[in-house]
């Protein structure tokens, strides 16, 4: 049985006095949940040490993750973050090619495939955010556009590419939407995420984990876990909201 994940990811949220009044008890909820669920915090990278240092003596019941990277690891790239600074913070997991970069950023799968392959070179876990637009899903091109999202990875890194990795399903139209994909629609999308990811990598993957997206409460939580190829969650949101987020990790867990 594996591990579940589970990734709050924060976006552009929060404040010390936030950061405050959330971490502490969130830590101290985990200490009874850090041993059957991974639980991984991308706050706004700038609060990283602030965050380190409020926990200061107490032992992280979870790990940082970063919501972006560069793609160089140093120079004359203003207002960016390397993979080599993420590592020198202690942040094990970064999310990429989240739908918010793309439309926002214009980040494009080769942009994103070039930031997993400088996250693997850093041993960093990259979380990878793949999903359709509620265009592509009407016309049912789900399948074929995580395809191109997923091969344009291999084109780069190669057979092992996915060796200890995240792949976040998130359907575009249901981040923030308030209406998650459906349980069923979800595993039969992350069936095949798995099927072809594994068939390209010669069957040979090791530590690769799926996630689903999009708006994830407490509500649909239970459903969606219980799909079998549903590893965990990438949640936005409801991760800002300690009785929310800490519901969800409970119904996990069971
Ligand atoms: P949401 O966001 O849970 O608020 O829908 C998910 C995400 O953007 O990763």
């Amino acid at each position: 049985m594996i591990k579940p994940i589970i990734i709050g990811n924060w976006k552009l949220n929060g404040s010390k006095k936030f950061i405050k009044n959330i971490l502490k008890p969130l830590n101290q909820f985990l200490i009874k949940y850090y041993k059957v669920c991974t639980i991984v915090i991308a706050p706004p990278i700038l609060y990283t040490n602030f965050i380190q240092n409020i926990l200061s003596s107490d032992q992280a019941n979870f790990f940082l993750g970063a919501q972006n990277v560069d793609t160089h690891f140093s120079g004359p790239f203003t207002g960016e973050i390397s993979p080599i600074m993420l590592k020198d913070l202690e942040i094990h997991y970064v999310i990429i090619g989240h739908s918010e970069r793309r439309v926002n950023h214009y980040e494009d799968n080769h942009i994103i495939a070039k930031k997993f392959h400088m996250l693997k070179q850093e041993k960093i876990i990259p979380v990878l955010c793949i999903g359709e637009t509620s265009q592509e899903h009407k016309e049912k091109k789900t399948k074929e556009v995580c395809k191109k999202q997923i091969d344009v990875i291999f084109d780069l890194c190669g057979e092992n590419a996915f060796n200890n990795t995240i792949v976040a399903y998130e359907p575009i139209w249901a981040i923030g939407s308030g209406q998650s994909a459906s349980p069923k629609e979800v595993q039969i999308i992350s069936h095949f995420i798995r099927n072809y990811i594994k068939s390209k990598s010669n069957n040979q993957i090791k530590n690769f984990f799926i996630q689903y997206g999009g708006s994830v409460t407490k509500n649909n939580a239970q459903e969606l876990i219980c799909q079998n190829d549903i590893d965990g969650f990438l949640i936005g949101g409801a991760s800002l909201c300690l009785e929310e987020f800490t519901k969800i990790i409970k119904i996990i867990n069971k």
